[in-house]
């Protein structure tokens, strides 16, 4: 995940900008840069790999300056590279910037088109042009940023220096976390409090529209129409250890709570609502020679294709068939030229999916990879590759990435339905919109997870649970079976509700608490009925449920309400309360829930 670092004072920069990146550095990024001003301009440096690297450049060619600004990026626009690293320098305008500039394509080309010439891949350096452009007639540096930012539809966190303004930072952010730290005679700025605590505990903690002005002096806020706000800064009494988890207990925790943020970041620049469709970051799949979709993925990421089976075929009339990679590449399957492959893995390095996607190349089918980490080697061996937006993920339990890879499904099945013709415009109008108002609703759902505490407590001394869902609820209820063992180390079993009476009926009397996702849809008198068996044998019911079911509460035990929305869309949410209950009973537990026993968060060995 990007981090910024910005200092300007009576104190040399760089060692100030680099200790703040070290301090970022455990949220995972693929290169880094500074920019310090000295003697009326700004020199850049930067450096793909780890910090390690930029530092041996500065010692090679030193910055020396009192302003400057520093960041490590992690790819998201633009592969990891020396020059799409941070700072982006435009004139004298340098320039980083954490999120996503939704609308940087529409723009890029307008700058383009009006002569700019840009020297990186990246949506960033748009915005120092913009910058660059409004200095010509903006009365400051502050002016320039508040006029360029118009233009500019995301999410940012960005940090501006100007070689003709060395006594000002320029700050201002949307949807992505920043803070300014106040010293005496001296300033900083910064997208996390860790960055910045060595040398301060005084924080403010920008508000969202908020531009920043930082001098050594002080600091100014106003908002985007220019008028003056106020705000109080906060004496920080984190560890910096706590503050690498913005004050959660947990990794795992911190990534439940950035799911609506990821989510927003994976939809961010995608959604077409003039034509109802989706834009896929310029691939475009062509539907007209594929015959069948065949899926491959392990573990959590096998679970999201098995939802991503529903929705495509749902949408574009498309068999899917989905395979666990471990198996598909050794049981000699049959492969065609009229295949599509999409291989899942948030990792990218996952080795039995890359064996499989080896063979089904080999076999001549075309690949798409999704994937949360850009350049990671099953992209880049795969003909397509599509990235969800997440963000690292550093809990070895898999949440964020999960969601935000059901969500990318969602687009892909979308594109594809509005290339066979078999989704019309109307609904794609409608899932679109459903999917905009997704991220205020899981944030609503995870606010809520109080109740979730309490059930893990009652039920967190279980021998065993079972999970259970009907149609694409059953996914989900391996995800949260998968959740739970893996973290709290209890045994516990998805299955299909449908299939319960075939045998695993046998298994319930009164210790067994069994999680039952019925949220409103076209299978819910079914699964309700899968949950009153379990009740008449005495089971516990733990039941994930639509907000407004009055029924639910007379056959169930607990009741965990979630919000509505279309049922194609609900595994996204309905996920949400699972991978809480998990986190609870592990803490209730006291396992290690961010590196649990035997497993590894990237598993490149068969
Ligand atoms: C569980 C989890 C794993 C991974 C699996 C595949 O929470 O994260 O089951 O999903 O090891 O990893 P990727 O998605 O990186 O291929």
């Amino acid at each position: 995940m990007c981090g910024i670092v910005g200092y300007i004072g009576p104190r040399q920069a760089t060692p100030i900008l680099v200790n703040g990146l070290r301090r970022l550095e455990y949220r995972g990024y693929d290169s880094a840069g500074v920019a310090v001003w000295e003697g009326g301009k700004s020199r850049v440096v930067r450096c793909q790999g780890k910090l390690q690297g930029l530092v041996n450049k500065l010692e090679a060619e030193p910055a020396p300056g009192m302003v400057g600004i520093g960041h490590t990026r992690w790819a998201t626009h633009g592969r990891p590279s020396d020059i799409n690293a941070h700072p982006h320098k435009v004139g004298g305008v340098s320039v980083v910037h954490n999120g996503i500039i939704e609308n940087h394509v529409h723009l890029r080309q307008q700058l383009e088109a009006s002569g700019s010439k840009f020297s990186s891949e990246t949506d960033t350096e748009i915005v120092a042009h913009l910058v660059a452009a409004e200095l010509s007639s903006a009365k400051d540096l502050t002016e320039a940023v508040r006029r360029a930012l118009t233009k500019v539809v995301g999410a940012f966190a960005i940090v501006v220096m100007d070689d003709a303004h060395p006594d000002t930072l320029v700050a201002a952010k949307k949807a992505s976390p920043l803070v300014v730290g106040l010293g005496e005679g001296e300033n900083y700025v910064a997208s996390d409090v860790t960055a910045i605590l060595d040398e301060t505990k005084e924080i403010i903690f920008v508000e969202e529209g908020d531009i920043v002005t930082v001098t050594r002096q002080g600091v100014s806020i106003t908002d985007p129409q220019g008028k003056p706000v106020e705000r109080t800064p906060t004496t920080i009494r984190w560890t910096a250890a706590q503050a690498e988890k913005d004050g959660y207990r947990h990794y795992m925790l911190k990534e439940i709570h950035e799911q609506p943020r990821a989510v927003a970041d994976t939809l961010a620049g995608r959604i077409d609502l003039e034509n109802d469709n989706v834009t896929l970051d310029g691939i475009v799949v062509d539907t007209s020679n594929i015959k069948r979709i065949v899926m491959v993925a392990c573990g959590t990421s096998y679970h999201s294709s098995l939802v991503g089976k529903f929705l495509i075929e749902d949408f574009a009339r498309i068999p899917v068939e989905v395979d666990l990679a471990s198996e598909y590449r050794y049981r000699d399957p049959v492969v065609r030229d009229t295949d599509l492959v999409i291989a899942i893995s948030q990792s990218g390095e996952t080795a039995d999916t890359m064996g499989a996607v080896q063979l089904a190349k080999e076999r001549g089918a075309k690949v798409l990879a999704i994937s949360n980490v850009l350049e990671s080697s099953i992209p880049r061996l795969s003909d397509y590759a599509f990235y969800t937006h997440a963000g690292p993920e550093i809990g070895v339990a898999s949440t964020k990435a999960f969601t935000t890879q059901l969500v990318s499904l969602t687009l892909l099945a979308i594109h594809l339905g509005r290339q066979t013709g078999t989704l019309s415009p109307e609904r794609a109008r409608l899932l679109l919109a459903e999917l905009l108002a997704l991220p205020n609703k899981m944030a609503e759902l995870i606010e809520h997870g109080a109740q979730l505490q309490v059930i893990a407590r009652r039920y967190g001394n279980s021998r065993g649970f079972l999970f259970m869902g009907r149609g694409n609820q059953y996914p989900i209820a391996l995800e949260g079976a998968l959740k739970l063992k893996e973290i709290s180390y209890i045994h516990a079993e998805g299955y299909s509700a449908g299939e319960m009476k075939h045998g695993p009926i046998a298994l319930i009397d009164e210790e067994l608490p069994c999680v039952v996702l019925v949220p409103q849809g076209p299978l819910y008198e079914k699964t309700v009925s899968n949950l009153t068996e379990v009740r008449a044998r005495e089971g516990k019911v733990i039941a994930i449920a639509s907000r407004g079911d009055k029924e639910i509460g007379s056959v169930s035990d607990e009741v965990i309400m979630i919000p509505n929305t279309l049922p194609e869309l609900q595994p996204i949410l309905s996920v949400v309360p699972l991978q809480q209950l998990s986190y609870y009973v592990a803490d209730h537990k006291g396992t290690d829930i961010d590196q649990p026993r035997n497993l590894a968060k990237s598993v490149t060995v068969e």
